[in-house]
């Protein structure tokens, strides 16, 4: 095996990109701390399900590293979800084929590629109308396909139809792309392509998930603050 380049490292696993046999694939590593990490992921979870008074159970651990596999990956692509070819899997290591469009977030932060987020709004809406929910559908999870746009990071996907599950989606989309210059663009986008799929408009719910994920999630919190004023209630379903 080649390691050809330090492509991304994160906190909670390590993403590289790697020639194999002749061919270029991501290989993502459980780092030492992951089961941690993925504790703090899962608590937070809890916790504002309990401080928002919607009860809910994260995925354990096993089921993190089982979402990944092919099983997850054939029920998604029979809802019309499309994720990257997988290559091999065991307890510690992926091995996916390497999309070279980039994550979703990277693309909207050049500008230009809006219609990219309203392609995010449908497949999160088929998803949905599936009963199933993402729960980590952050900007980065998506990978640009030509132009088109995939799934990555299916670990914490969940047979799940609740109202709670469905704002997770659509508030840690959201929060992801709050620090971003063309924001209220993206989130019309995202909108529109989900509210086209699924009819329905987005819940308060989601908007509380995105207020209290971008602080987390945020690079420019001056940004983020001047994205929160905007005003959401075209969106929503009151
Ligand atoms: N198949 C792929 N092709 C190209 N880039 C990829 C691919 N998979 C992942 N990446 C890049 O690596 C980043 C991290 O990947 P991934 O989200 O799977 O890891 P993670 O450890 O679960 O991250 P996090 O916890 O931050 O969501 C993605 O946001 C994307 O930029
Ligand atoms: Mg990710």
């Amino acid at each position: 095996m080649n390691y050809h380049r330090l492509y991304f490292v994160n906190w909670q696993r390590q993403v590289t990109v790697e020639e194999q046999n002749g061919r270029l694939v991501v290989v993502k590593r459980n780092k030492p701390s992951k089961e941690f990490h993925e504790f703090v992921i899962a608590y937070t979870y809890s916790l504002i399900s309990m401080l928002l008074a919607h009860p809910s159970r994260p995925s354990g651990l096993d089921e993190i590293m089982r979402n990944e596999g092919s099983e997850m990956r054939s029920v998604l692509h029979t809802m019309g979800i499309p994720t990257p070819e997988l290559i091999s899997i065991d307890e510690t290591t992926l091995v996916e084929e390497y999309k070279a469009g980039g994550d979703l977030y990277a693309a909207l932060s050049k500008g230009g590629a809006a219609h990219l987020a309203r392609l995010a709004g449908q497949l999160t809406a088929k998803l949905h109308g599936a009963g199933y929910a993402f729960i980590d559908n952050k900007a980065q999870n998506f990978l640009v396909d030509d132009d088109s746009v995939v799934r990555t990071d299916l670990g914490f996907t969940q047979k799940n139809s609740s109202s709670y599950a469905r704002s997770m989606d659509l508030g840690s989309f959201l929060a992801s792309v709050m620090d971003l210059d063309s924001y209220a663009s993206i989130a019309d986008s995202f909108y529109d392509g989900y509210r086209e799929e699924s009819g329905r408009r987005f819940t308060m719910l989601s908007i509380i998930i995105r207020n209290l994920l971008s602080i987390g999630f945020s690079s420019n919190s001056a940004l983020t603050l001047r994205n929160m004023l905007i005003d959401t209630r075209a969106m929503l379903d009151v």
